[in-house]
């Protein structure tokens, strides 16, 4: 027989306590700040149609390399999401609520993307949408929200990159006169950046390709290509982010991985990641976006951040750190393990964190148990605690004031253990 081990497939990862109690922290934060400033969640399938994501970028290699694509056994043609705006624009041609609609989500996307650090096949994103309203404010509203939940993450070597694309006329504008630019000078750029041409020049812009760069540098601004209104736009969106205090550089070569930007676009990058996938999130408006999934004309503007890059950069600056996984309390019961199972249950009902060995352990098997759960107390049942009707309840070492290595520990009524340790808990301290 061969032996074939299992693993998760290239680019996914299993994420363990304590990772994972971080990312439903990290989400339940971000869950805060959102409907602080109004949004509601939105739930939405992780996979659609394959027209939703087709239908707004077929130009960019987040639709026409990168998906997971697939029949389902009705034969129905179907993708994994790679992202969630395209998923909410049709959620709200569906449903059409009241506008503005404001809504938040959290949950995995794919990508048939190269894996390495900070890229992942299955990554998470948080993110906002707000619909209906071309109002620059709207635009100073989501990059807030996107800056303030970050920095209350604890992370401080962020930057806000800004650019606008222009409308949808000067945009094409612009592209022209891009692809002029880059087909004159096409020799000098590396293979890869030929290709990127004949697909996109727009994606010329970011290419960090050394011989590419000589040719993106001579290439038209985008400023010169803004209709007066989007320039108007523009410029309420920067006086907006400074009267909040929002530190931003503007950088006209900022052109994102979606087809669908129009006006305001934006990028969070981490100087404490790795240059290559320092972009933690990005954003910006997509008026039309709706339109193109057969809606009415209804702007919109929002942001996703990517969530395992945000976790790396809270490494790397030492942020957000797991919340508190040890237990309160460990029952250790050497009478035979009923005594702990009553004991715990009672004790998680009174919302206290308990746990407990099992398989009949020695005594001091339990201990080194409770020892290691971190747990600040343990609750020792032992045959002259159950014949007198009391617990033993001790401190742990290094969690009593004053008490470095001495175990503290006192009898207490069987009857009285559970509200003694809520009231011990509260007061944060047996004595
Ligand atoms: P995006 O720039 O494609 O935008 O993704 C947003 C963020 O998701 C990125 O900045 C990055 O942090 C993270 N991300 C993307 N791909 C990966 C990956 N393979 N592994 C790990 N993290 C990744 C969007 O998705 C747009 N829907 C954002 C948006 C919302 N625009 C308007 N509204």
């Amino acid at each position: 027989m061969s032996a074939v081990s299992l693993q998760a497939p290239r680019g996914t990862r299993d994420i363990l306590a304590p990772d994972s109690a971080r990312l439903r922290a990290l989400a339940e934060t971000f869950a805060d700040a959102a409907e602080l400033a109004g949004y509601g969640q939105v739930v939405s399938p992780m996979f659609e149609q394959i027209e939703v994501f087709r239908r707004v970028g077929e130009a960019t290699d987040i639709v026409s390399k990168e998906m997971y694509e697939f029949r389902d056994p009705g034969d129905r043609r179907l993708a994994l999401r790679p992202e969630l705006t395209a998923s909410l624009a049709r959620a709200f041609v569906q449903h059409r609520p009241t506008l503005p609609w404001k809504a938040w989500y959290e949950g995995p996307q794919f990508r048939y993307e190269k894996p390495q650090a900070g890229r992942f096949r299955q990554f998470n994103q948080v993110g906002a949408e707000l619909f209906g309203s071309d109002d620059p404010q709207a635009d100073v509203e989501v990059i807030a929200l996107a800056w303030r939940f970050c920095t209350s993450l604890g992370l401080r070597e962020l930057r806000l990159v800004v650019n606008s694309l222009g409308d949808r006329a000067d945009r094409e504008r612009y592209l022209g006169a891009l692809s002029a630019h880059f087909e004159q000078r096409a020799a000098g750029l590396s293979a890869q950046g030929r290709e990127t041409l004949d697909r996109n020049p727009l994606r010329l812009l970011d290419s960090k390709r050394p011989a590419d760069l000589a040719v993106v540098a001579g290439a038209p601004a985008v400023d010169d290509y803004w209709s007066e209104a989007a320039a108007g736009h523009f410029g309420a969106v920067l006086s907006g982010l400074e009267a909040l205090g929002i530190p931003f550089e503007r950088n006209p070569r900022l052109v994102r991985g979606l087809d669908y930007y129009r006006r305001t676009a934006f990028e969070l990058a981490s100087d404490a990641l790795d240059g290559a996938q320092d972009a933690v999130g990005g954003g910006g408006r997509y008026d039309g976006l709706v339109a193109d999934l057969g809606g009415p004309e209804v702007p919109g503007v929002g942001f996703a951040l990517g969530v395992d890059r945000l976790l790396l950069a809270c490494d790397a600056e030492g942020a957000f750190p797991p919340p508190p996984g040890a237990a309160d309390v460990f029952v250790v019961d050497v009478t035979g393990g009923g005594e702990a199972t009553l004991l715990a249950e009672e004790l998680r009902g009174a919302g206290v964190r308990a746990e407990r060995a099992f398989d009949g352990r020695s005594m001091k098997a339990q201990m080194k148990a409770a020892d290691r759960s971190g747990a600040r107390w343990a609750l020792l049942v032992g045959p002259d605690e159950l014949a007198d009707g009391v617990v033993s309840m001790r401190e742990m070492r290094g969690h009593g004031a004053g008490h470095a290595g001495a175990s503290v520990q006192r009898r207490v009524a069987r009857s009285d253990v559970v509200g003694e340790v809520v009231r011990a808990a509260g007061e944060g301290s047996t004595r």
